[in-house]
């Protein structure tokens, strides 16, 4: 695992964005992992930049995303498909039909979850899979749990999860209970991972994922056995680090 911090929430996205551009650069046919939530936002917005300069072509990037809420259309602007067109898909030359999302309408949930992991194979795997942290350490929407679950599967949400994102909803009995989530084995498998974190909600389950024992009940913690796991993390989600291993650096090899 590597460890770089960022000075703030513009610093972490625009490394983040870097990063991302490298892999489109090198590979141009990449198939890129993607993430929704608030943490991503900043560096999905540099991307978007660097492509109206010119920087970027996304016309043979394939995506998968990590998850989608349960009982959401697409069209639902909260649902993860909605966020994707609107934060990337609409503003870059990325085909449509290269994106996917497990579809959170699926008469036969688990069904789709088969299907999106056969999409995952057929694509030859994910090169570069970009990760938030939930504050419980969840990663998509793999919950703390006794076991790592493999394939893509429907969750059960929390209720931290739940009232962690009802602020996009109007009301937390808006935010659906379940949803369809990209497996530990799914992310596992992708050749690079790049987790992002920002601010002190996200300290606690950093350290934890980065210093703790590997278990299902920190389920980012899984990374530390990855061989190209790459965190990126402002100060203030880096406090615990800081504080418990005494690093001072911008690097850290753990
Ligand atoms: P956030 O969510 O980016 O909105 O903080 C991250 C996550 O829960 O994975």
């Amino acid at each position: 695992m590597k460890i770089y911090a960022a000075k703030d929430y513009k610093d972490m996205s625009r490394k983040a964005a870097n990063l991302i551009s490298a892999q489109v650069i090198m590979k141009p046919d990449a198939v890129l992992g993607l993430a929704t939530g608030s943490t991503p936002v900043g560096a999905y917005e540099q991307l978007r930049e660097w492509y109206e300069k010119g920087d970027l072509d996304f016309s043979r990037i394939r995506s998968v995303n990590l998850d989608e809420y349960k009982g959401l259309s697409g069209e639902h602007d909260q649902s993860y498909r909605y966020f994707m067109n609107h934060n990337l898909f609409d503003h870059v030359n990325i085909k449509k039909e290269n994106t996917n999302v497990p579809s959170g309408l699926a008469e036969d949930a688990e069904a789709e979850c088969a299907r999106y992991d056969g999409v995952i194979r057929e694509l030859g795997g994910i090169d570069l899979q970009l990760l938030g942290i939930g504050g419980n350490g969840h990663i998509g929407f793999n919950e703390p749990c006794d076991v790592f679950e493999k394939g893509t599967h429907v969750v059960t949400l929390t209720e931290e999860t739940r009232r962690s994102n009802a602020r996009f909803f109007s009301s937390i009995d808006e935010v659906p209970t379940h949803a369809l989530t990209m497996g530990i084995g799914g992310i596992m498998g992708a050749k690079k991972v790049l987790l992002l974190a920002s601010g002190e909600a996200k300290a606690k389950a950093l350290y934890d994922s980065c210093f703790g024992p590997v278990t299902p009940g920190v389920p980012a913690s899984i990374l530390q056995l990855h061989n190209d796991a790459v965190i990126i993390a402002d100060e203030a989600a880096l406090a615990e680090i800081r504080e418990k291993t005494g690093w001072e650096g911008d690097v850290y090899d753990n």
